[in-house]
């Protein structure tokens, strides 16, 4: 007999929201108890935008950024201390986590060409299931047909005291305000773009997680996952994500 055909789609978890509300603590926790990939969408314009500052390259330059992008190649690790991110050999992990790169991912994330490619390098990745994919439009845009999709979302001053935290730990300093306006400001931006912008899906259950912590909000996702998995009774349906393979994930 043959084996039940895979769904992938039961397989992918989507975590959507602004700047600091958790999704990456709460999706690297959550694919480490589903024995997930994490997919980090976001590191993935980061990476964009280190290399575009690096080369000298304008976000506002999509000829510029297309080309930049068509030779990129960007990949996870699993080490033990956590995900690396490569990008042509090179570990940049450290790098795109400064605030200046944070920011140039939200310019050059505005751009087709950057889109057109991170969208497709995610659905590669994701095309082998088990996935926590999260960032701004991975629900609506990447795997619009992924089955557990959420919206993370907390009260800006929350965000901006996390964020701030996140930053002291590194031995970056910053005032409070400054944080709050920059995500204020990214918020705007990502919202109010064109392409893709950040929004729920209309699937997507949303969780505040203001006042909460990342181990209950995991739970809350945990409960829903394994409540519909086990009702799982419909058959699959075919799968729009490309079936092209060959990109390892790490
Ligand atoms: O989540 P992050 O701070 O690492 O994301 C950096 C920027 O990248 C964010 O401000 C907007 C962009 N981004 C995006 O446009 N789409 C995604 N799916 C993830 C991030």
């Amino acid at each position: 007999m043959k084996p039940p055909r895979r769904n992938i789609e039961m397989e992918i978890v989507t975590i959507d929201g602004p700047a600091g509300a958790g999704k990456s603590t709460v999706g690297k926790m959550l694919a480490q108890r589903l024995k997930y990939f994490y997919l980090d969408t976001g590191a993935m314009y980061r990476a964009v935008a280190l290399r575009a500052r690096e080369q000298g390259v304008s976000p506002e330059d999509e000829g510029a950024l297309k080309r930049l992008c068509r030779g990129l190649d960007i990949t996870f690790q699993e080490h033990k201390q956590g995900q690396r991110v490569i990008c042509q050999g090179e570990d940049i992990t450290a790098k795109i986590r400064e605030p200046e790169i944070g920011w140039m991912a939200s310019a050059v994330s505005m751009k087709r060409p950057v889109r057109q490619a991170m969208v497709r390098l995610q659905r590669i990745i994701g095309a082998k299931g088990k996935v926590v994919a999260e960032g701004r439009d991975t629900g609506t845009v990447v795997f619009p047909r992924a089955k557990f999709k959420f919206f993370l979302d907390a009260e800006v001053a929350e965000r901006a005291r996390r964020r701030h935290r996140e930053w002291v730990e590194r031995g970056l300093s910053a005032e409070m305000k400054k944080v709050e306006k920059e995500i204020r400001e990214r918020d705007e931006q990502d919202s109010l773009r064109e392409l893709a912008p950040l929004r729920p899906a209309a699937d997507a259950r949303h969780i505040d997680s203001t006042g909460i912590s990342a181990e209950e909000v995991v739970e809350r996702i945990l409960a829903v996952v394994e409540k519909a998995s086990r009702l799982q009774v419909k058959p699959p349906r075919p799968s729009p994500l490309p079936r092209k393979r060959g990109r390892g994930r790490g």
